[in-house]
């Protein structure tokens, strides 16, 4: 799904709104409890948005990433900080984390029980001891399912999304205005 022409796009849709406000959200919970985070490992870091962020509060940041087009995306953009394309299942690069974030749906990527324990296994080879792992997750009780929704972005982008579901499977259809002074 995230090919070339998909991971195009994907900045122009207005994603890194969603990174960004994860990542205030994030630093603030550390500031708050007196916690201090020196590295970060971001799965599924799609164009390495959370990363750079992290890297520009002095965290020490690493992003991987499955689709070699989100990865060159997200290189191009922050020469300072390491991608790697890898699959967040298995990969393993012999260090530890203070913190590993799995961030803005990424999670919905890995289908039934047995994907999630391999991901939290793996997950638990790559975090230190005391370590955290920040994700997050839709909740199906919360979802507003064949309703319009209309989001408007303070960067002038106006998203309309519709959400529905047949069997297991949620589908989103998203709309993307740009408006244009
Ligand atoms: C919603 S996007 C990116 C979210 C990203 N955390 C952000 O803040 O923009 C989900 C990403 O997960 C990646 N992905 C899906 N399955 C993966 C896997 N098994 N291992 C690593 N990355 C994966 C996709 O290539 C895509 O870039």
């Amino acid at each position: 799904m995230y090919d070339k022409k998909f991971s195009k796009i994907y900045e122009e849709y207005g994603w890194v709104y969603f990174s960004i406000t994860m990542g205030k959200a994030i630093l603030k919970y550390f500031k708050n409890n007196n916690i201090k985070i020196n590295t970060n490992l971001d799965l599924c870091c799609g164009t390495g948005t959370l990363c750079n962020f992290f890297y520009k509060q002095d965290i020490q940041t690493k992003g991987v990433d499955l689709s070699n087009d989100m990865i060159n995306i997200a290189k191009r953009k922050n020469k300072n900080i390491k991608f790697v394309c890898g699959n967040a299942l298995y990969y393993n690069d012999f260090n530890t984390y203070d913190l590993i974030t799995l961030t803005c749906d990424a999670i919905n990527h890995f289908l039934g029980k047995d994907e999630l324990n391999k991901l939290f296994k793996n997950i638990n080879e790559l975090t230190k001891e005391n370590g955290y792992l920040i994700f997050d997750i839709c909740d199906n009780e919360k979802i507003e399912f064949n309703k319009e929704i209309i989001i408007n972005r303070d960067n002038g982008i106006k998203v309309h999304y519709f959400i529905t579901q047949k069997y297991n499977l949620v589908n989103t259809n998203v709309k993307v205005n740009k408006m244009i002074n």
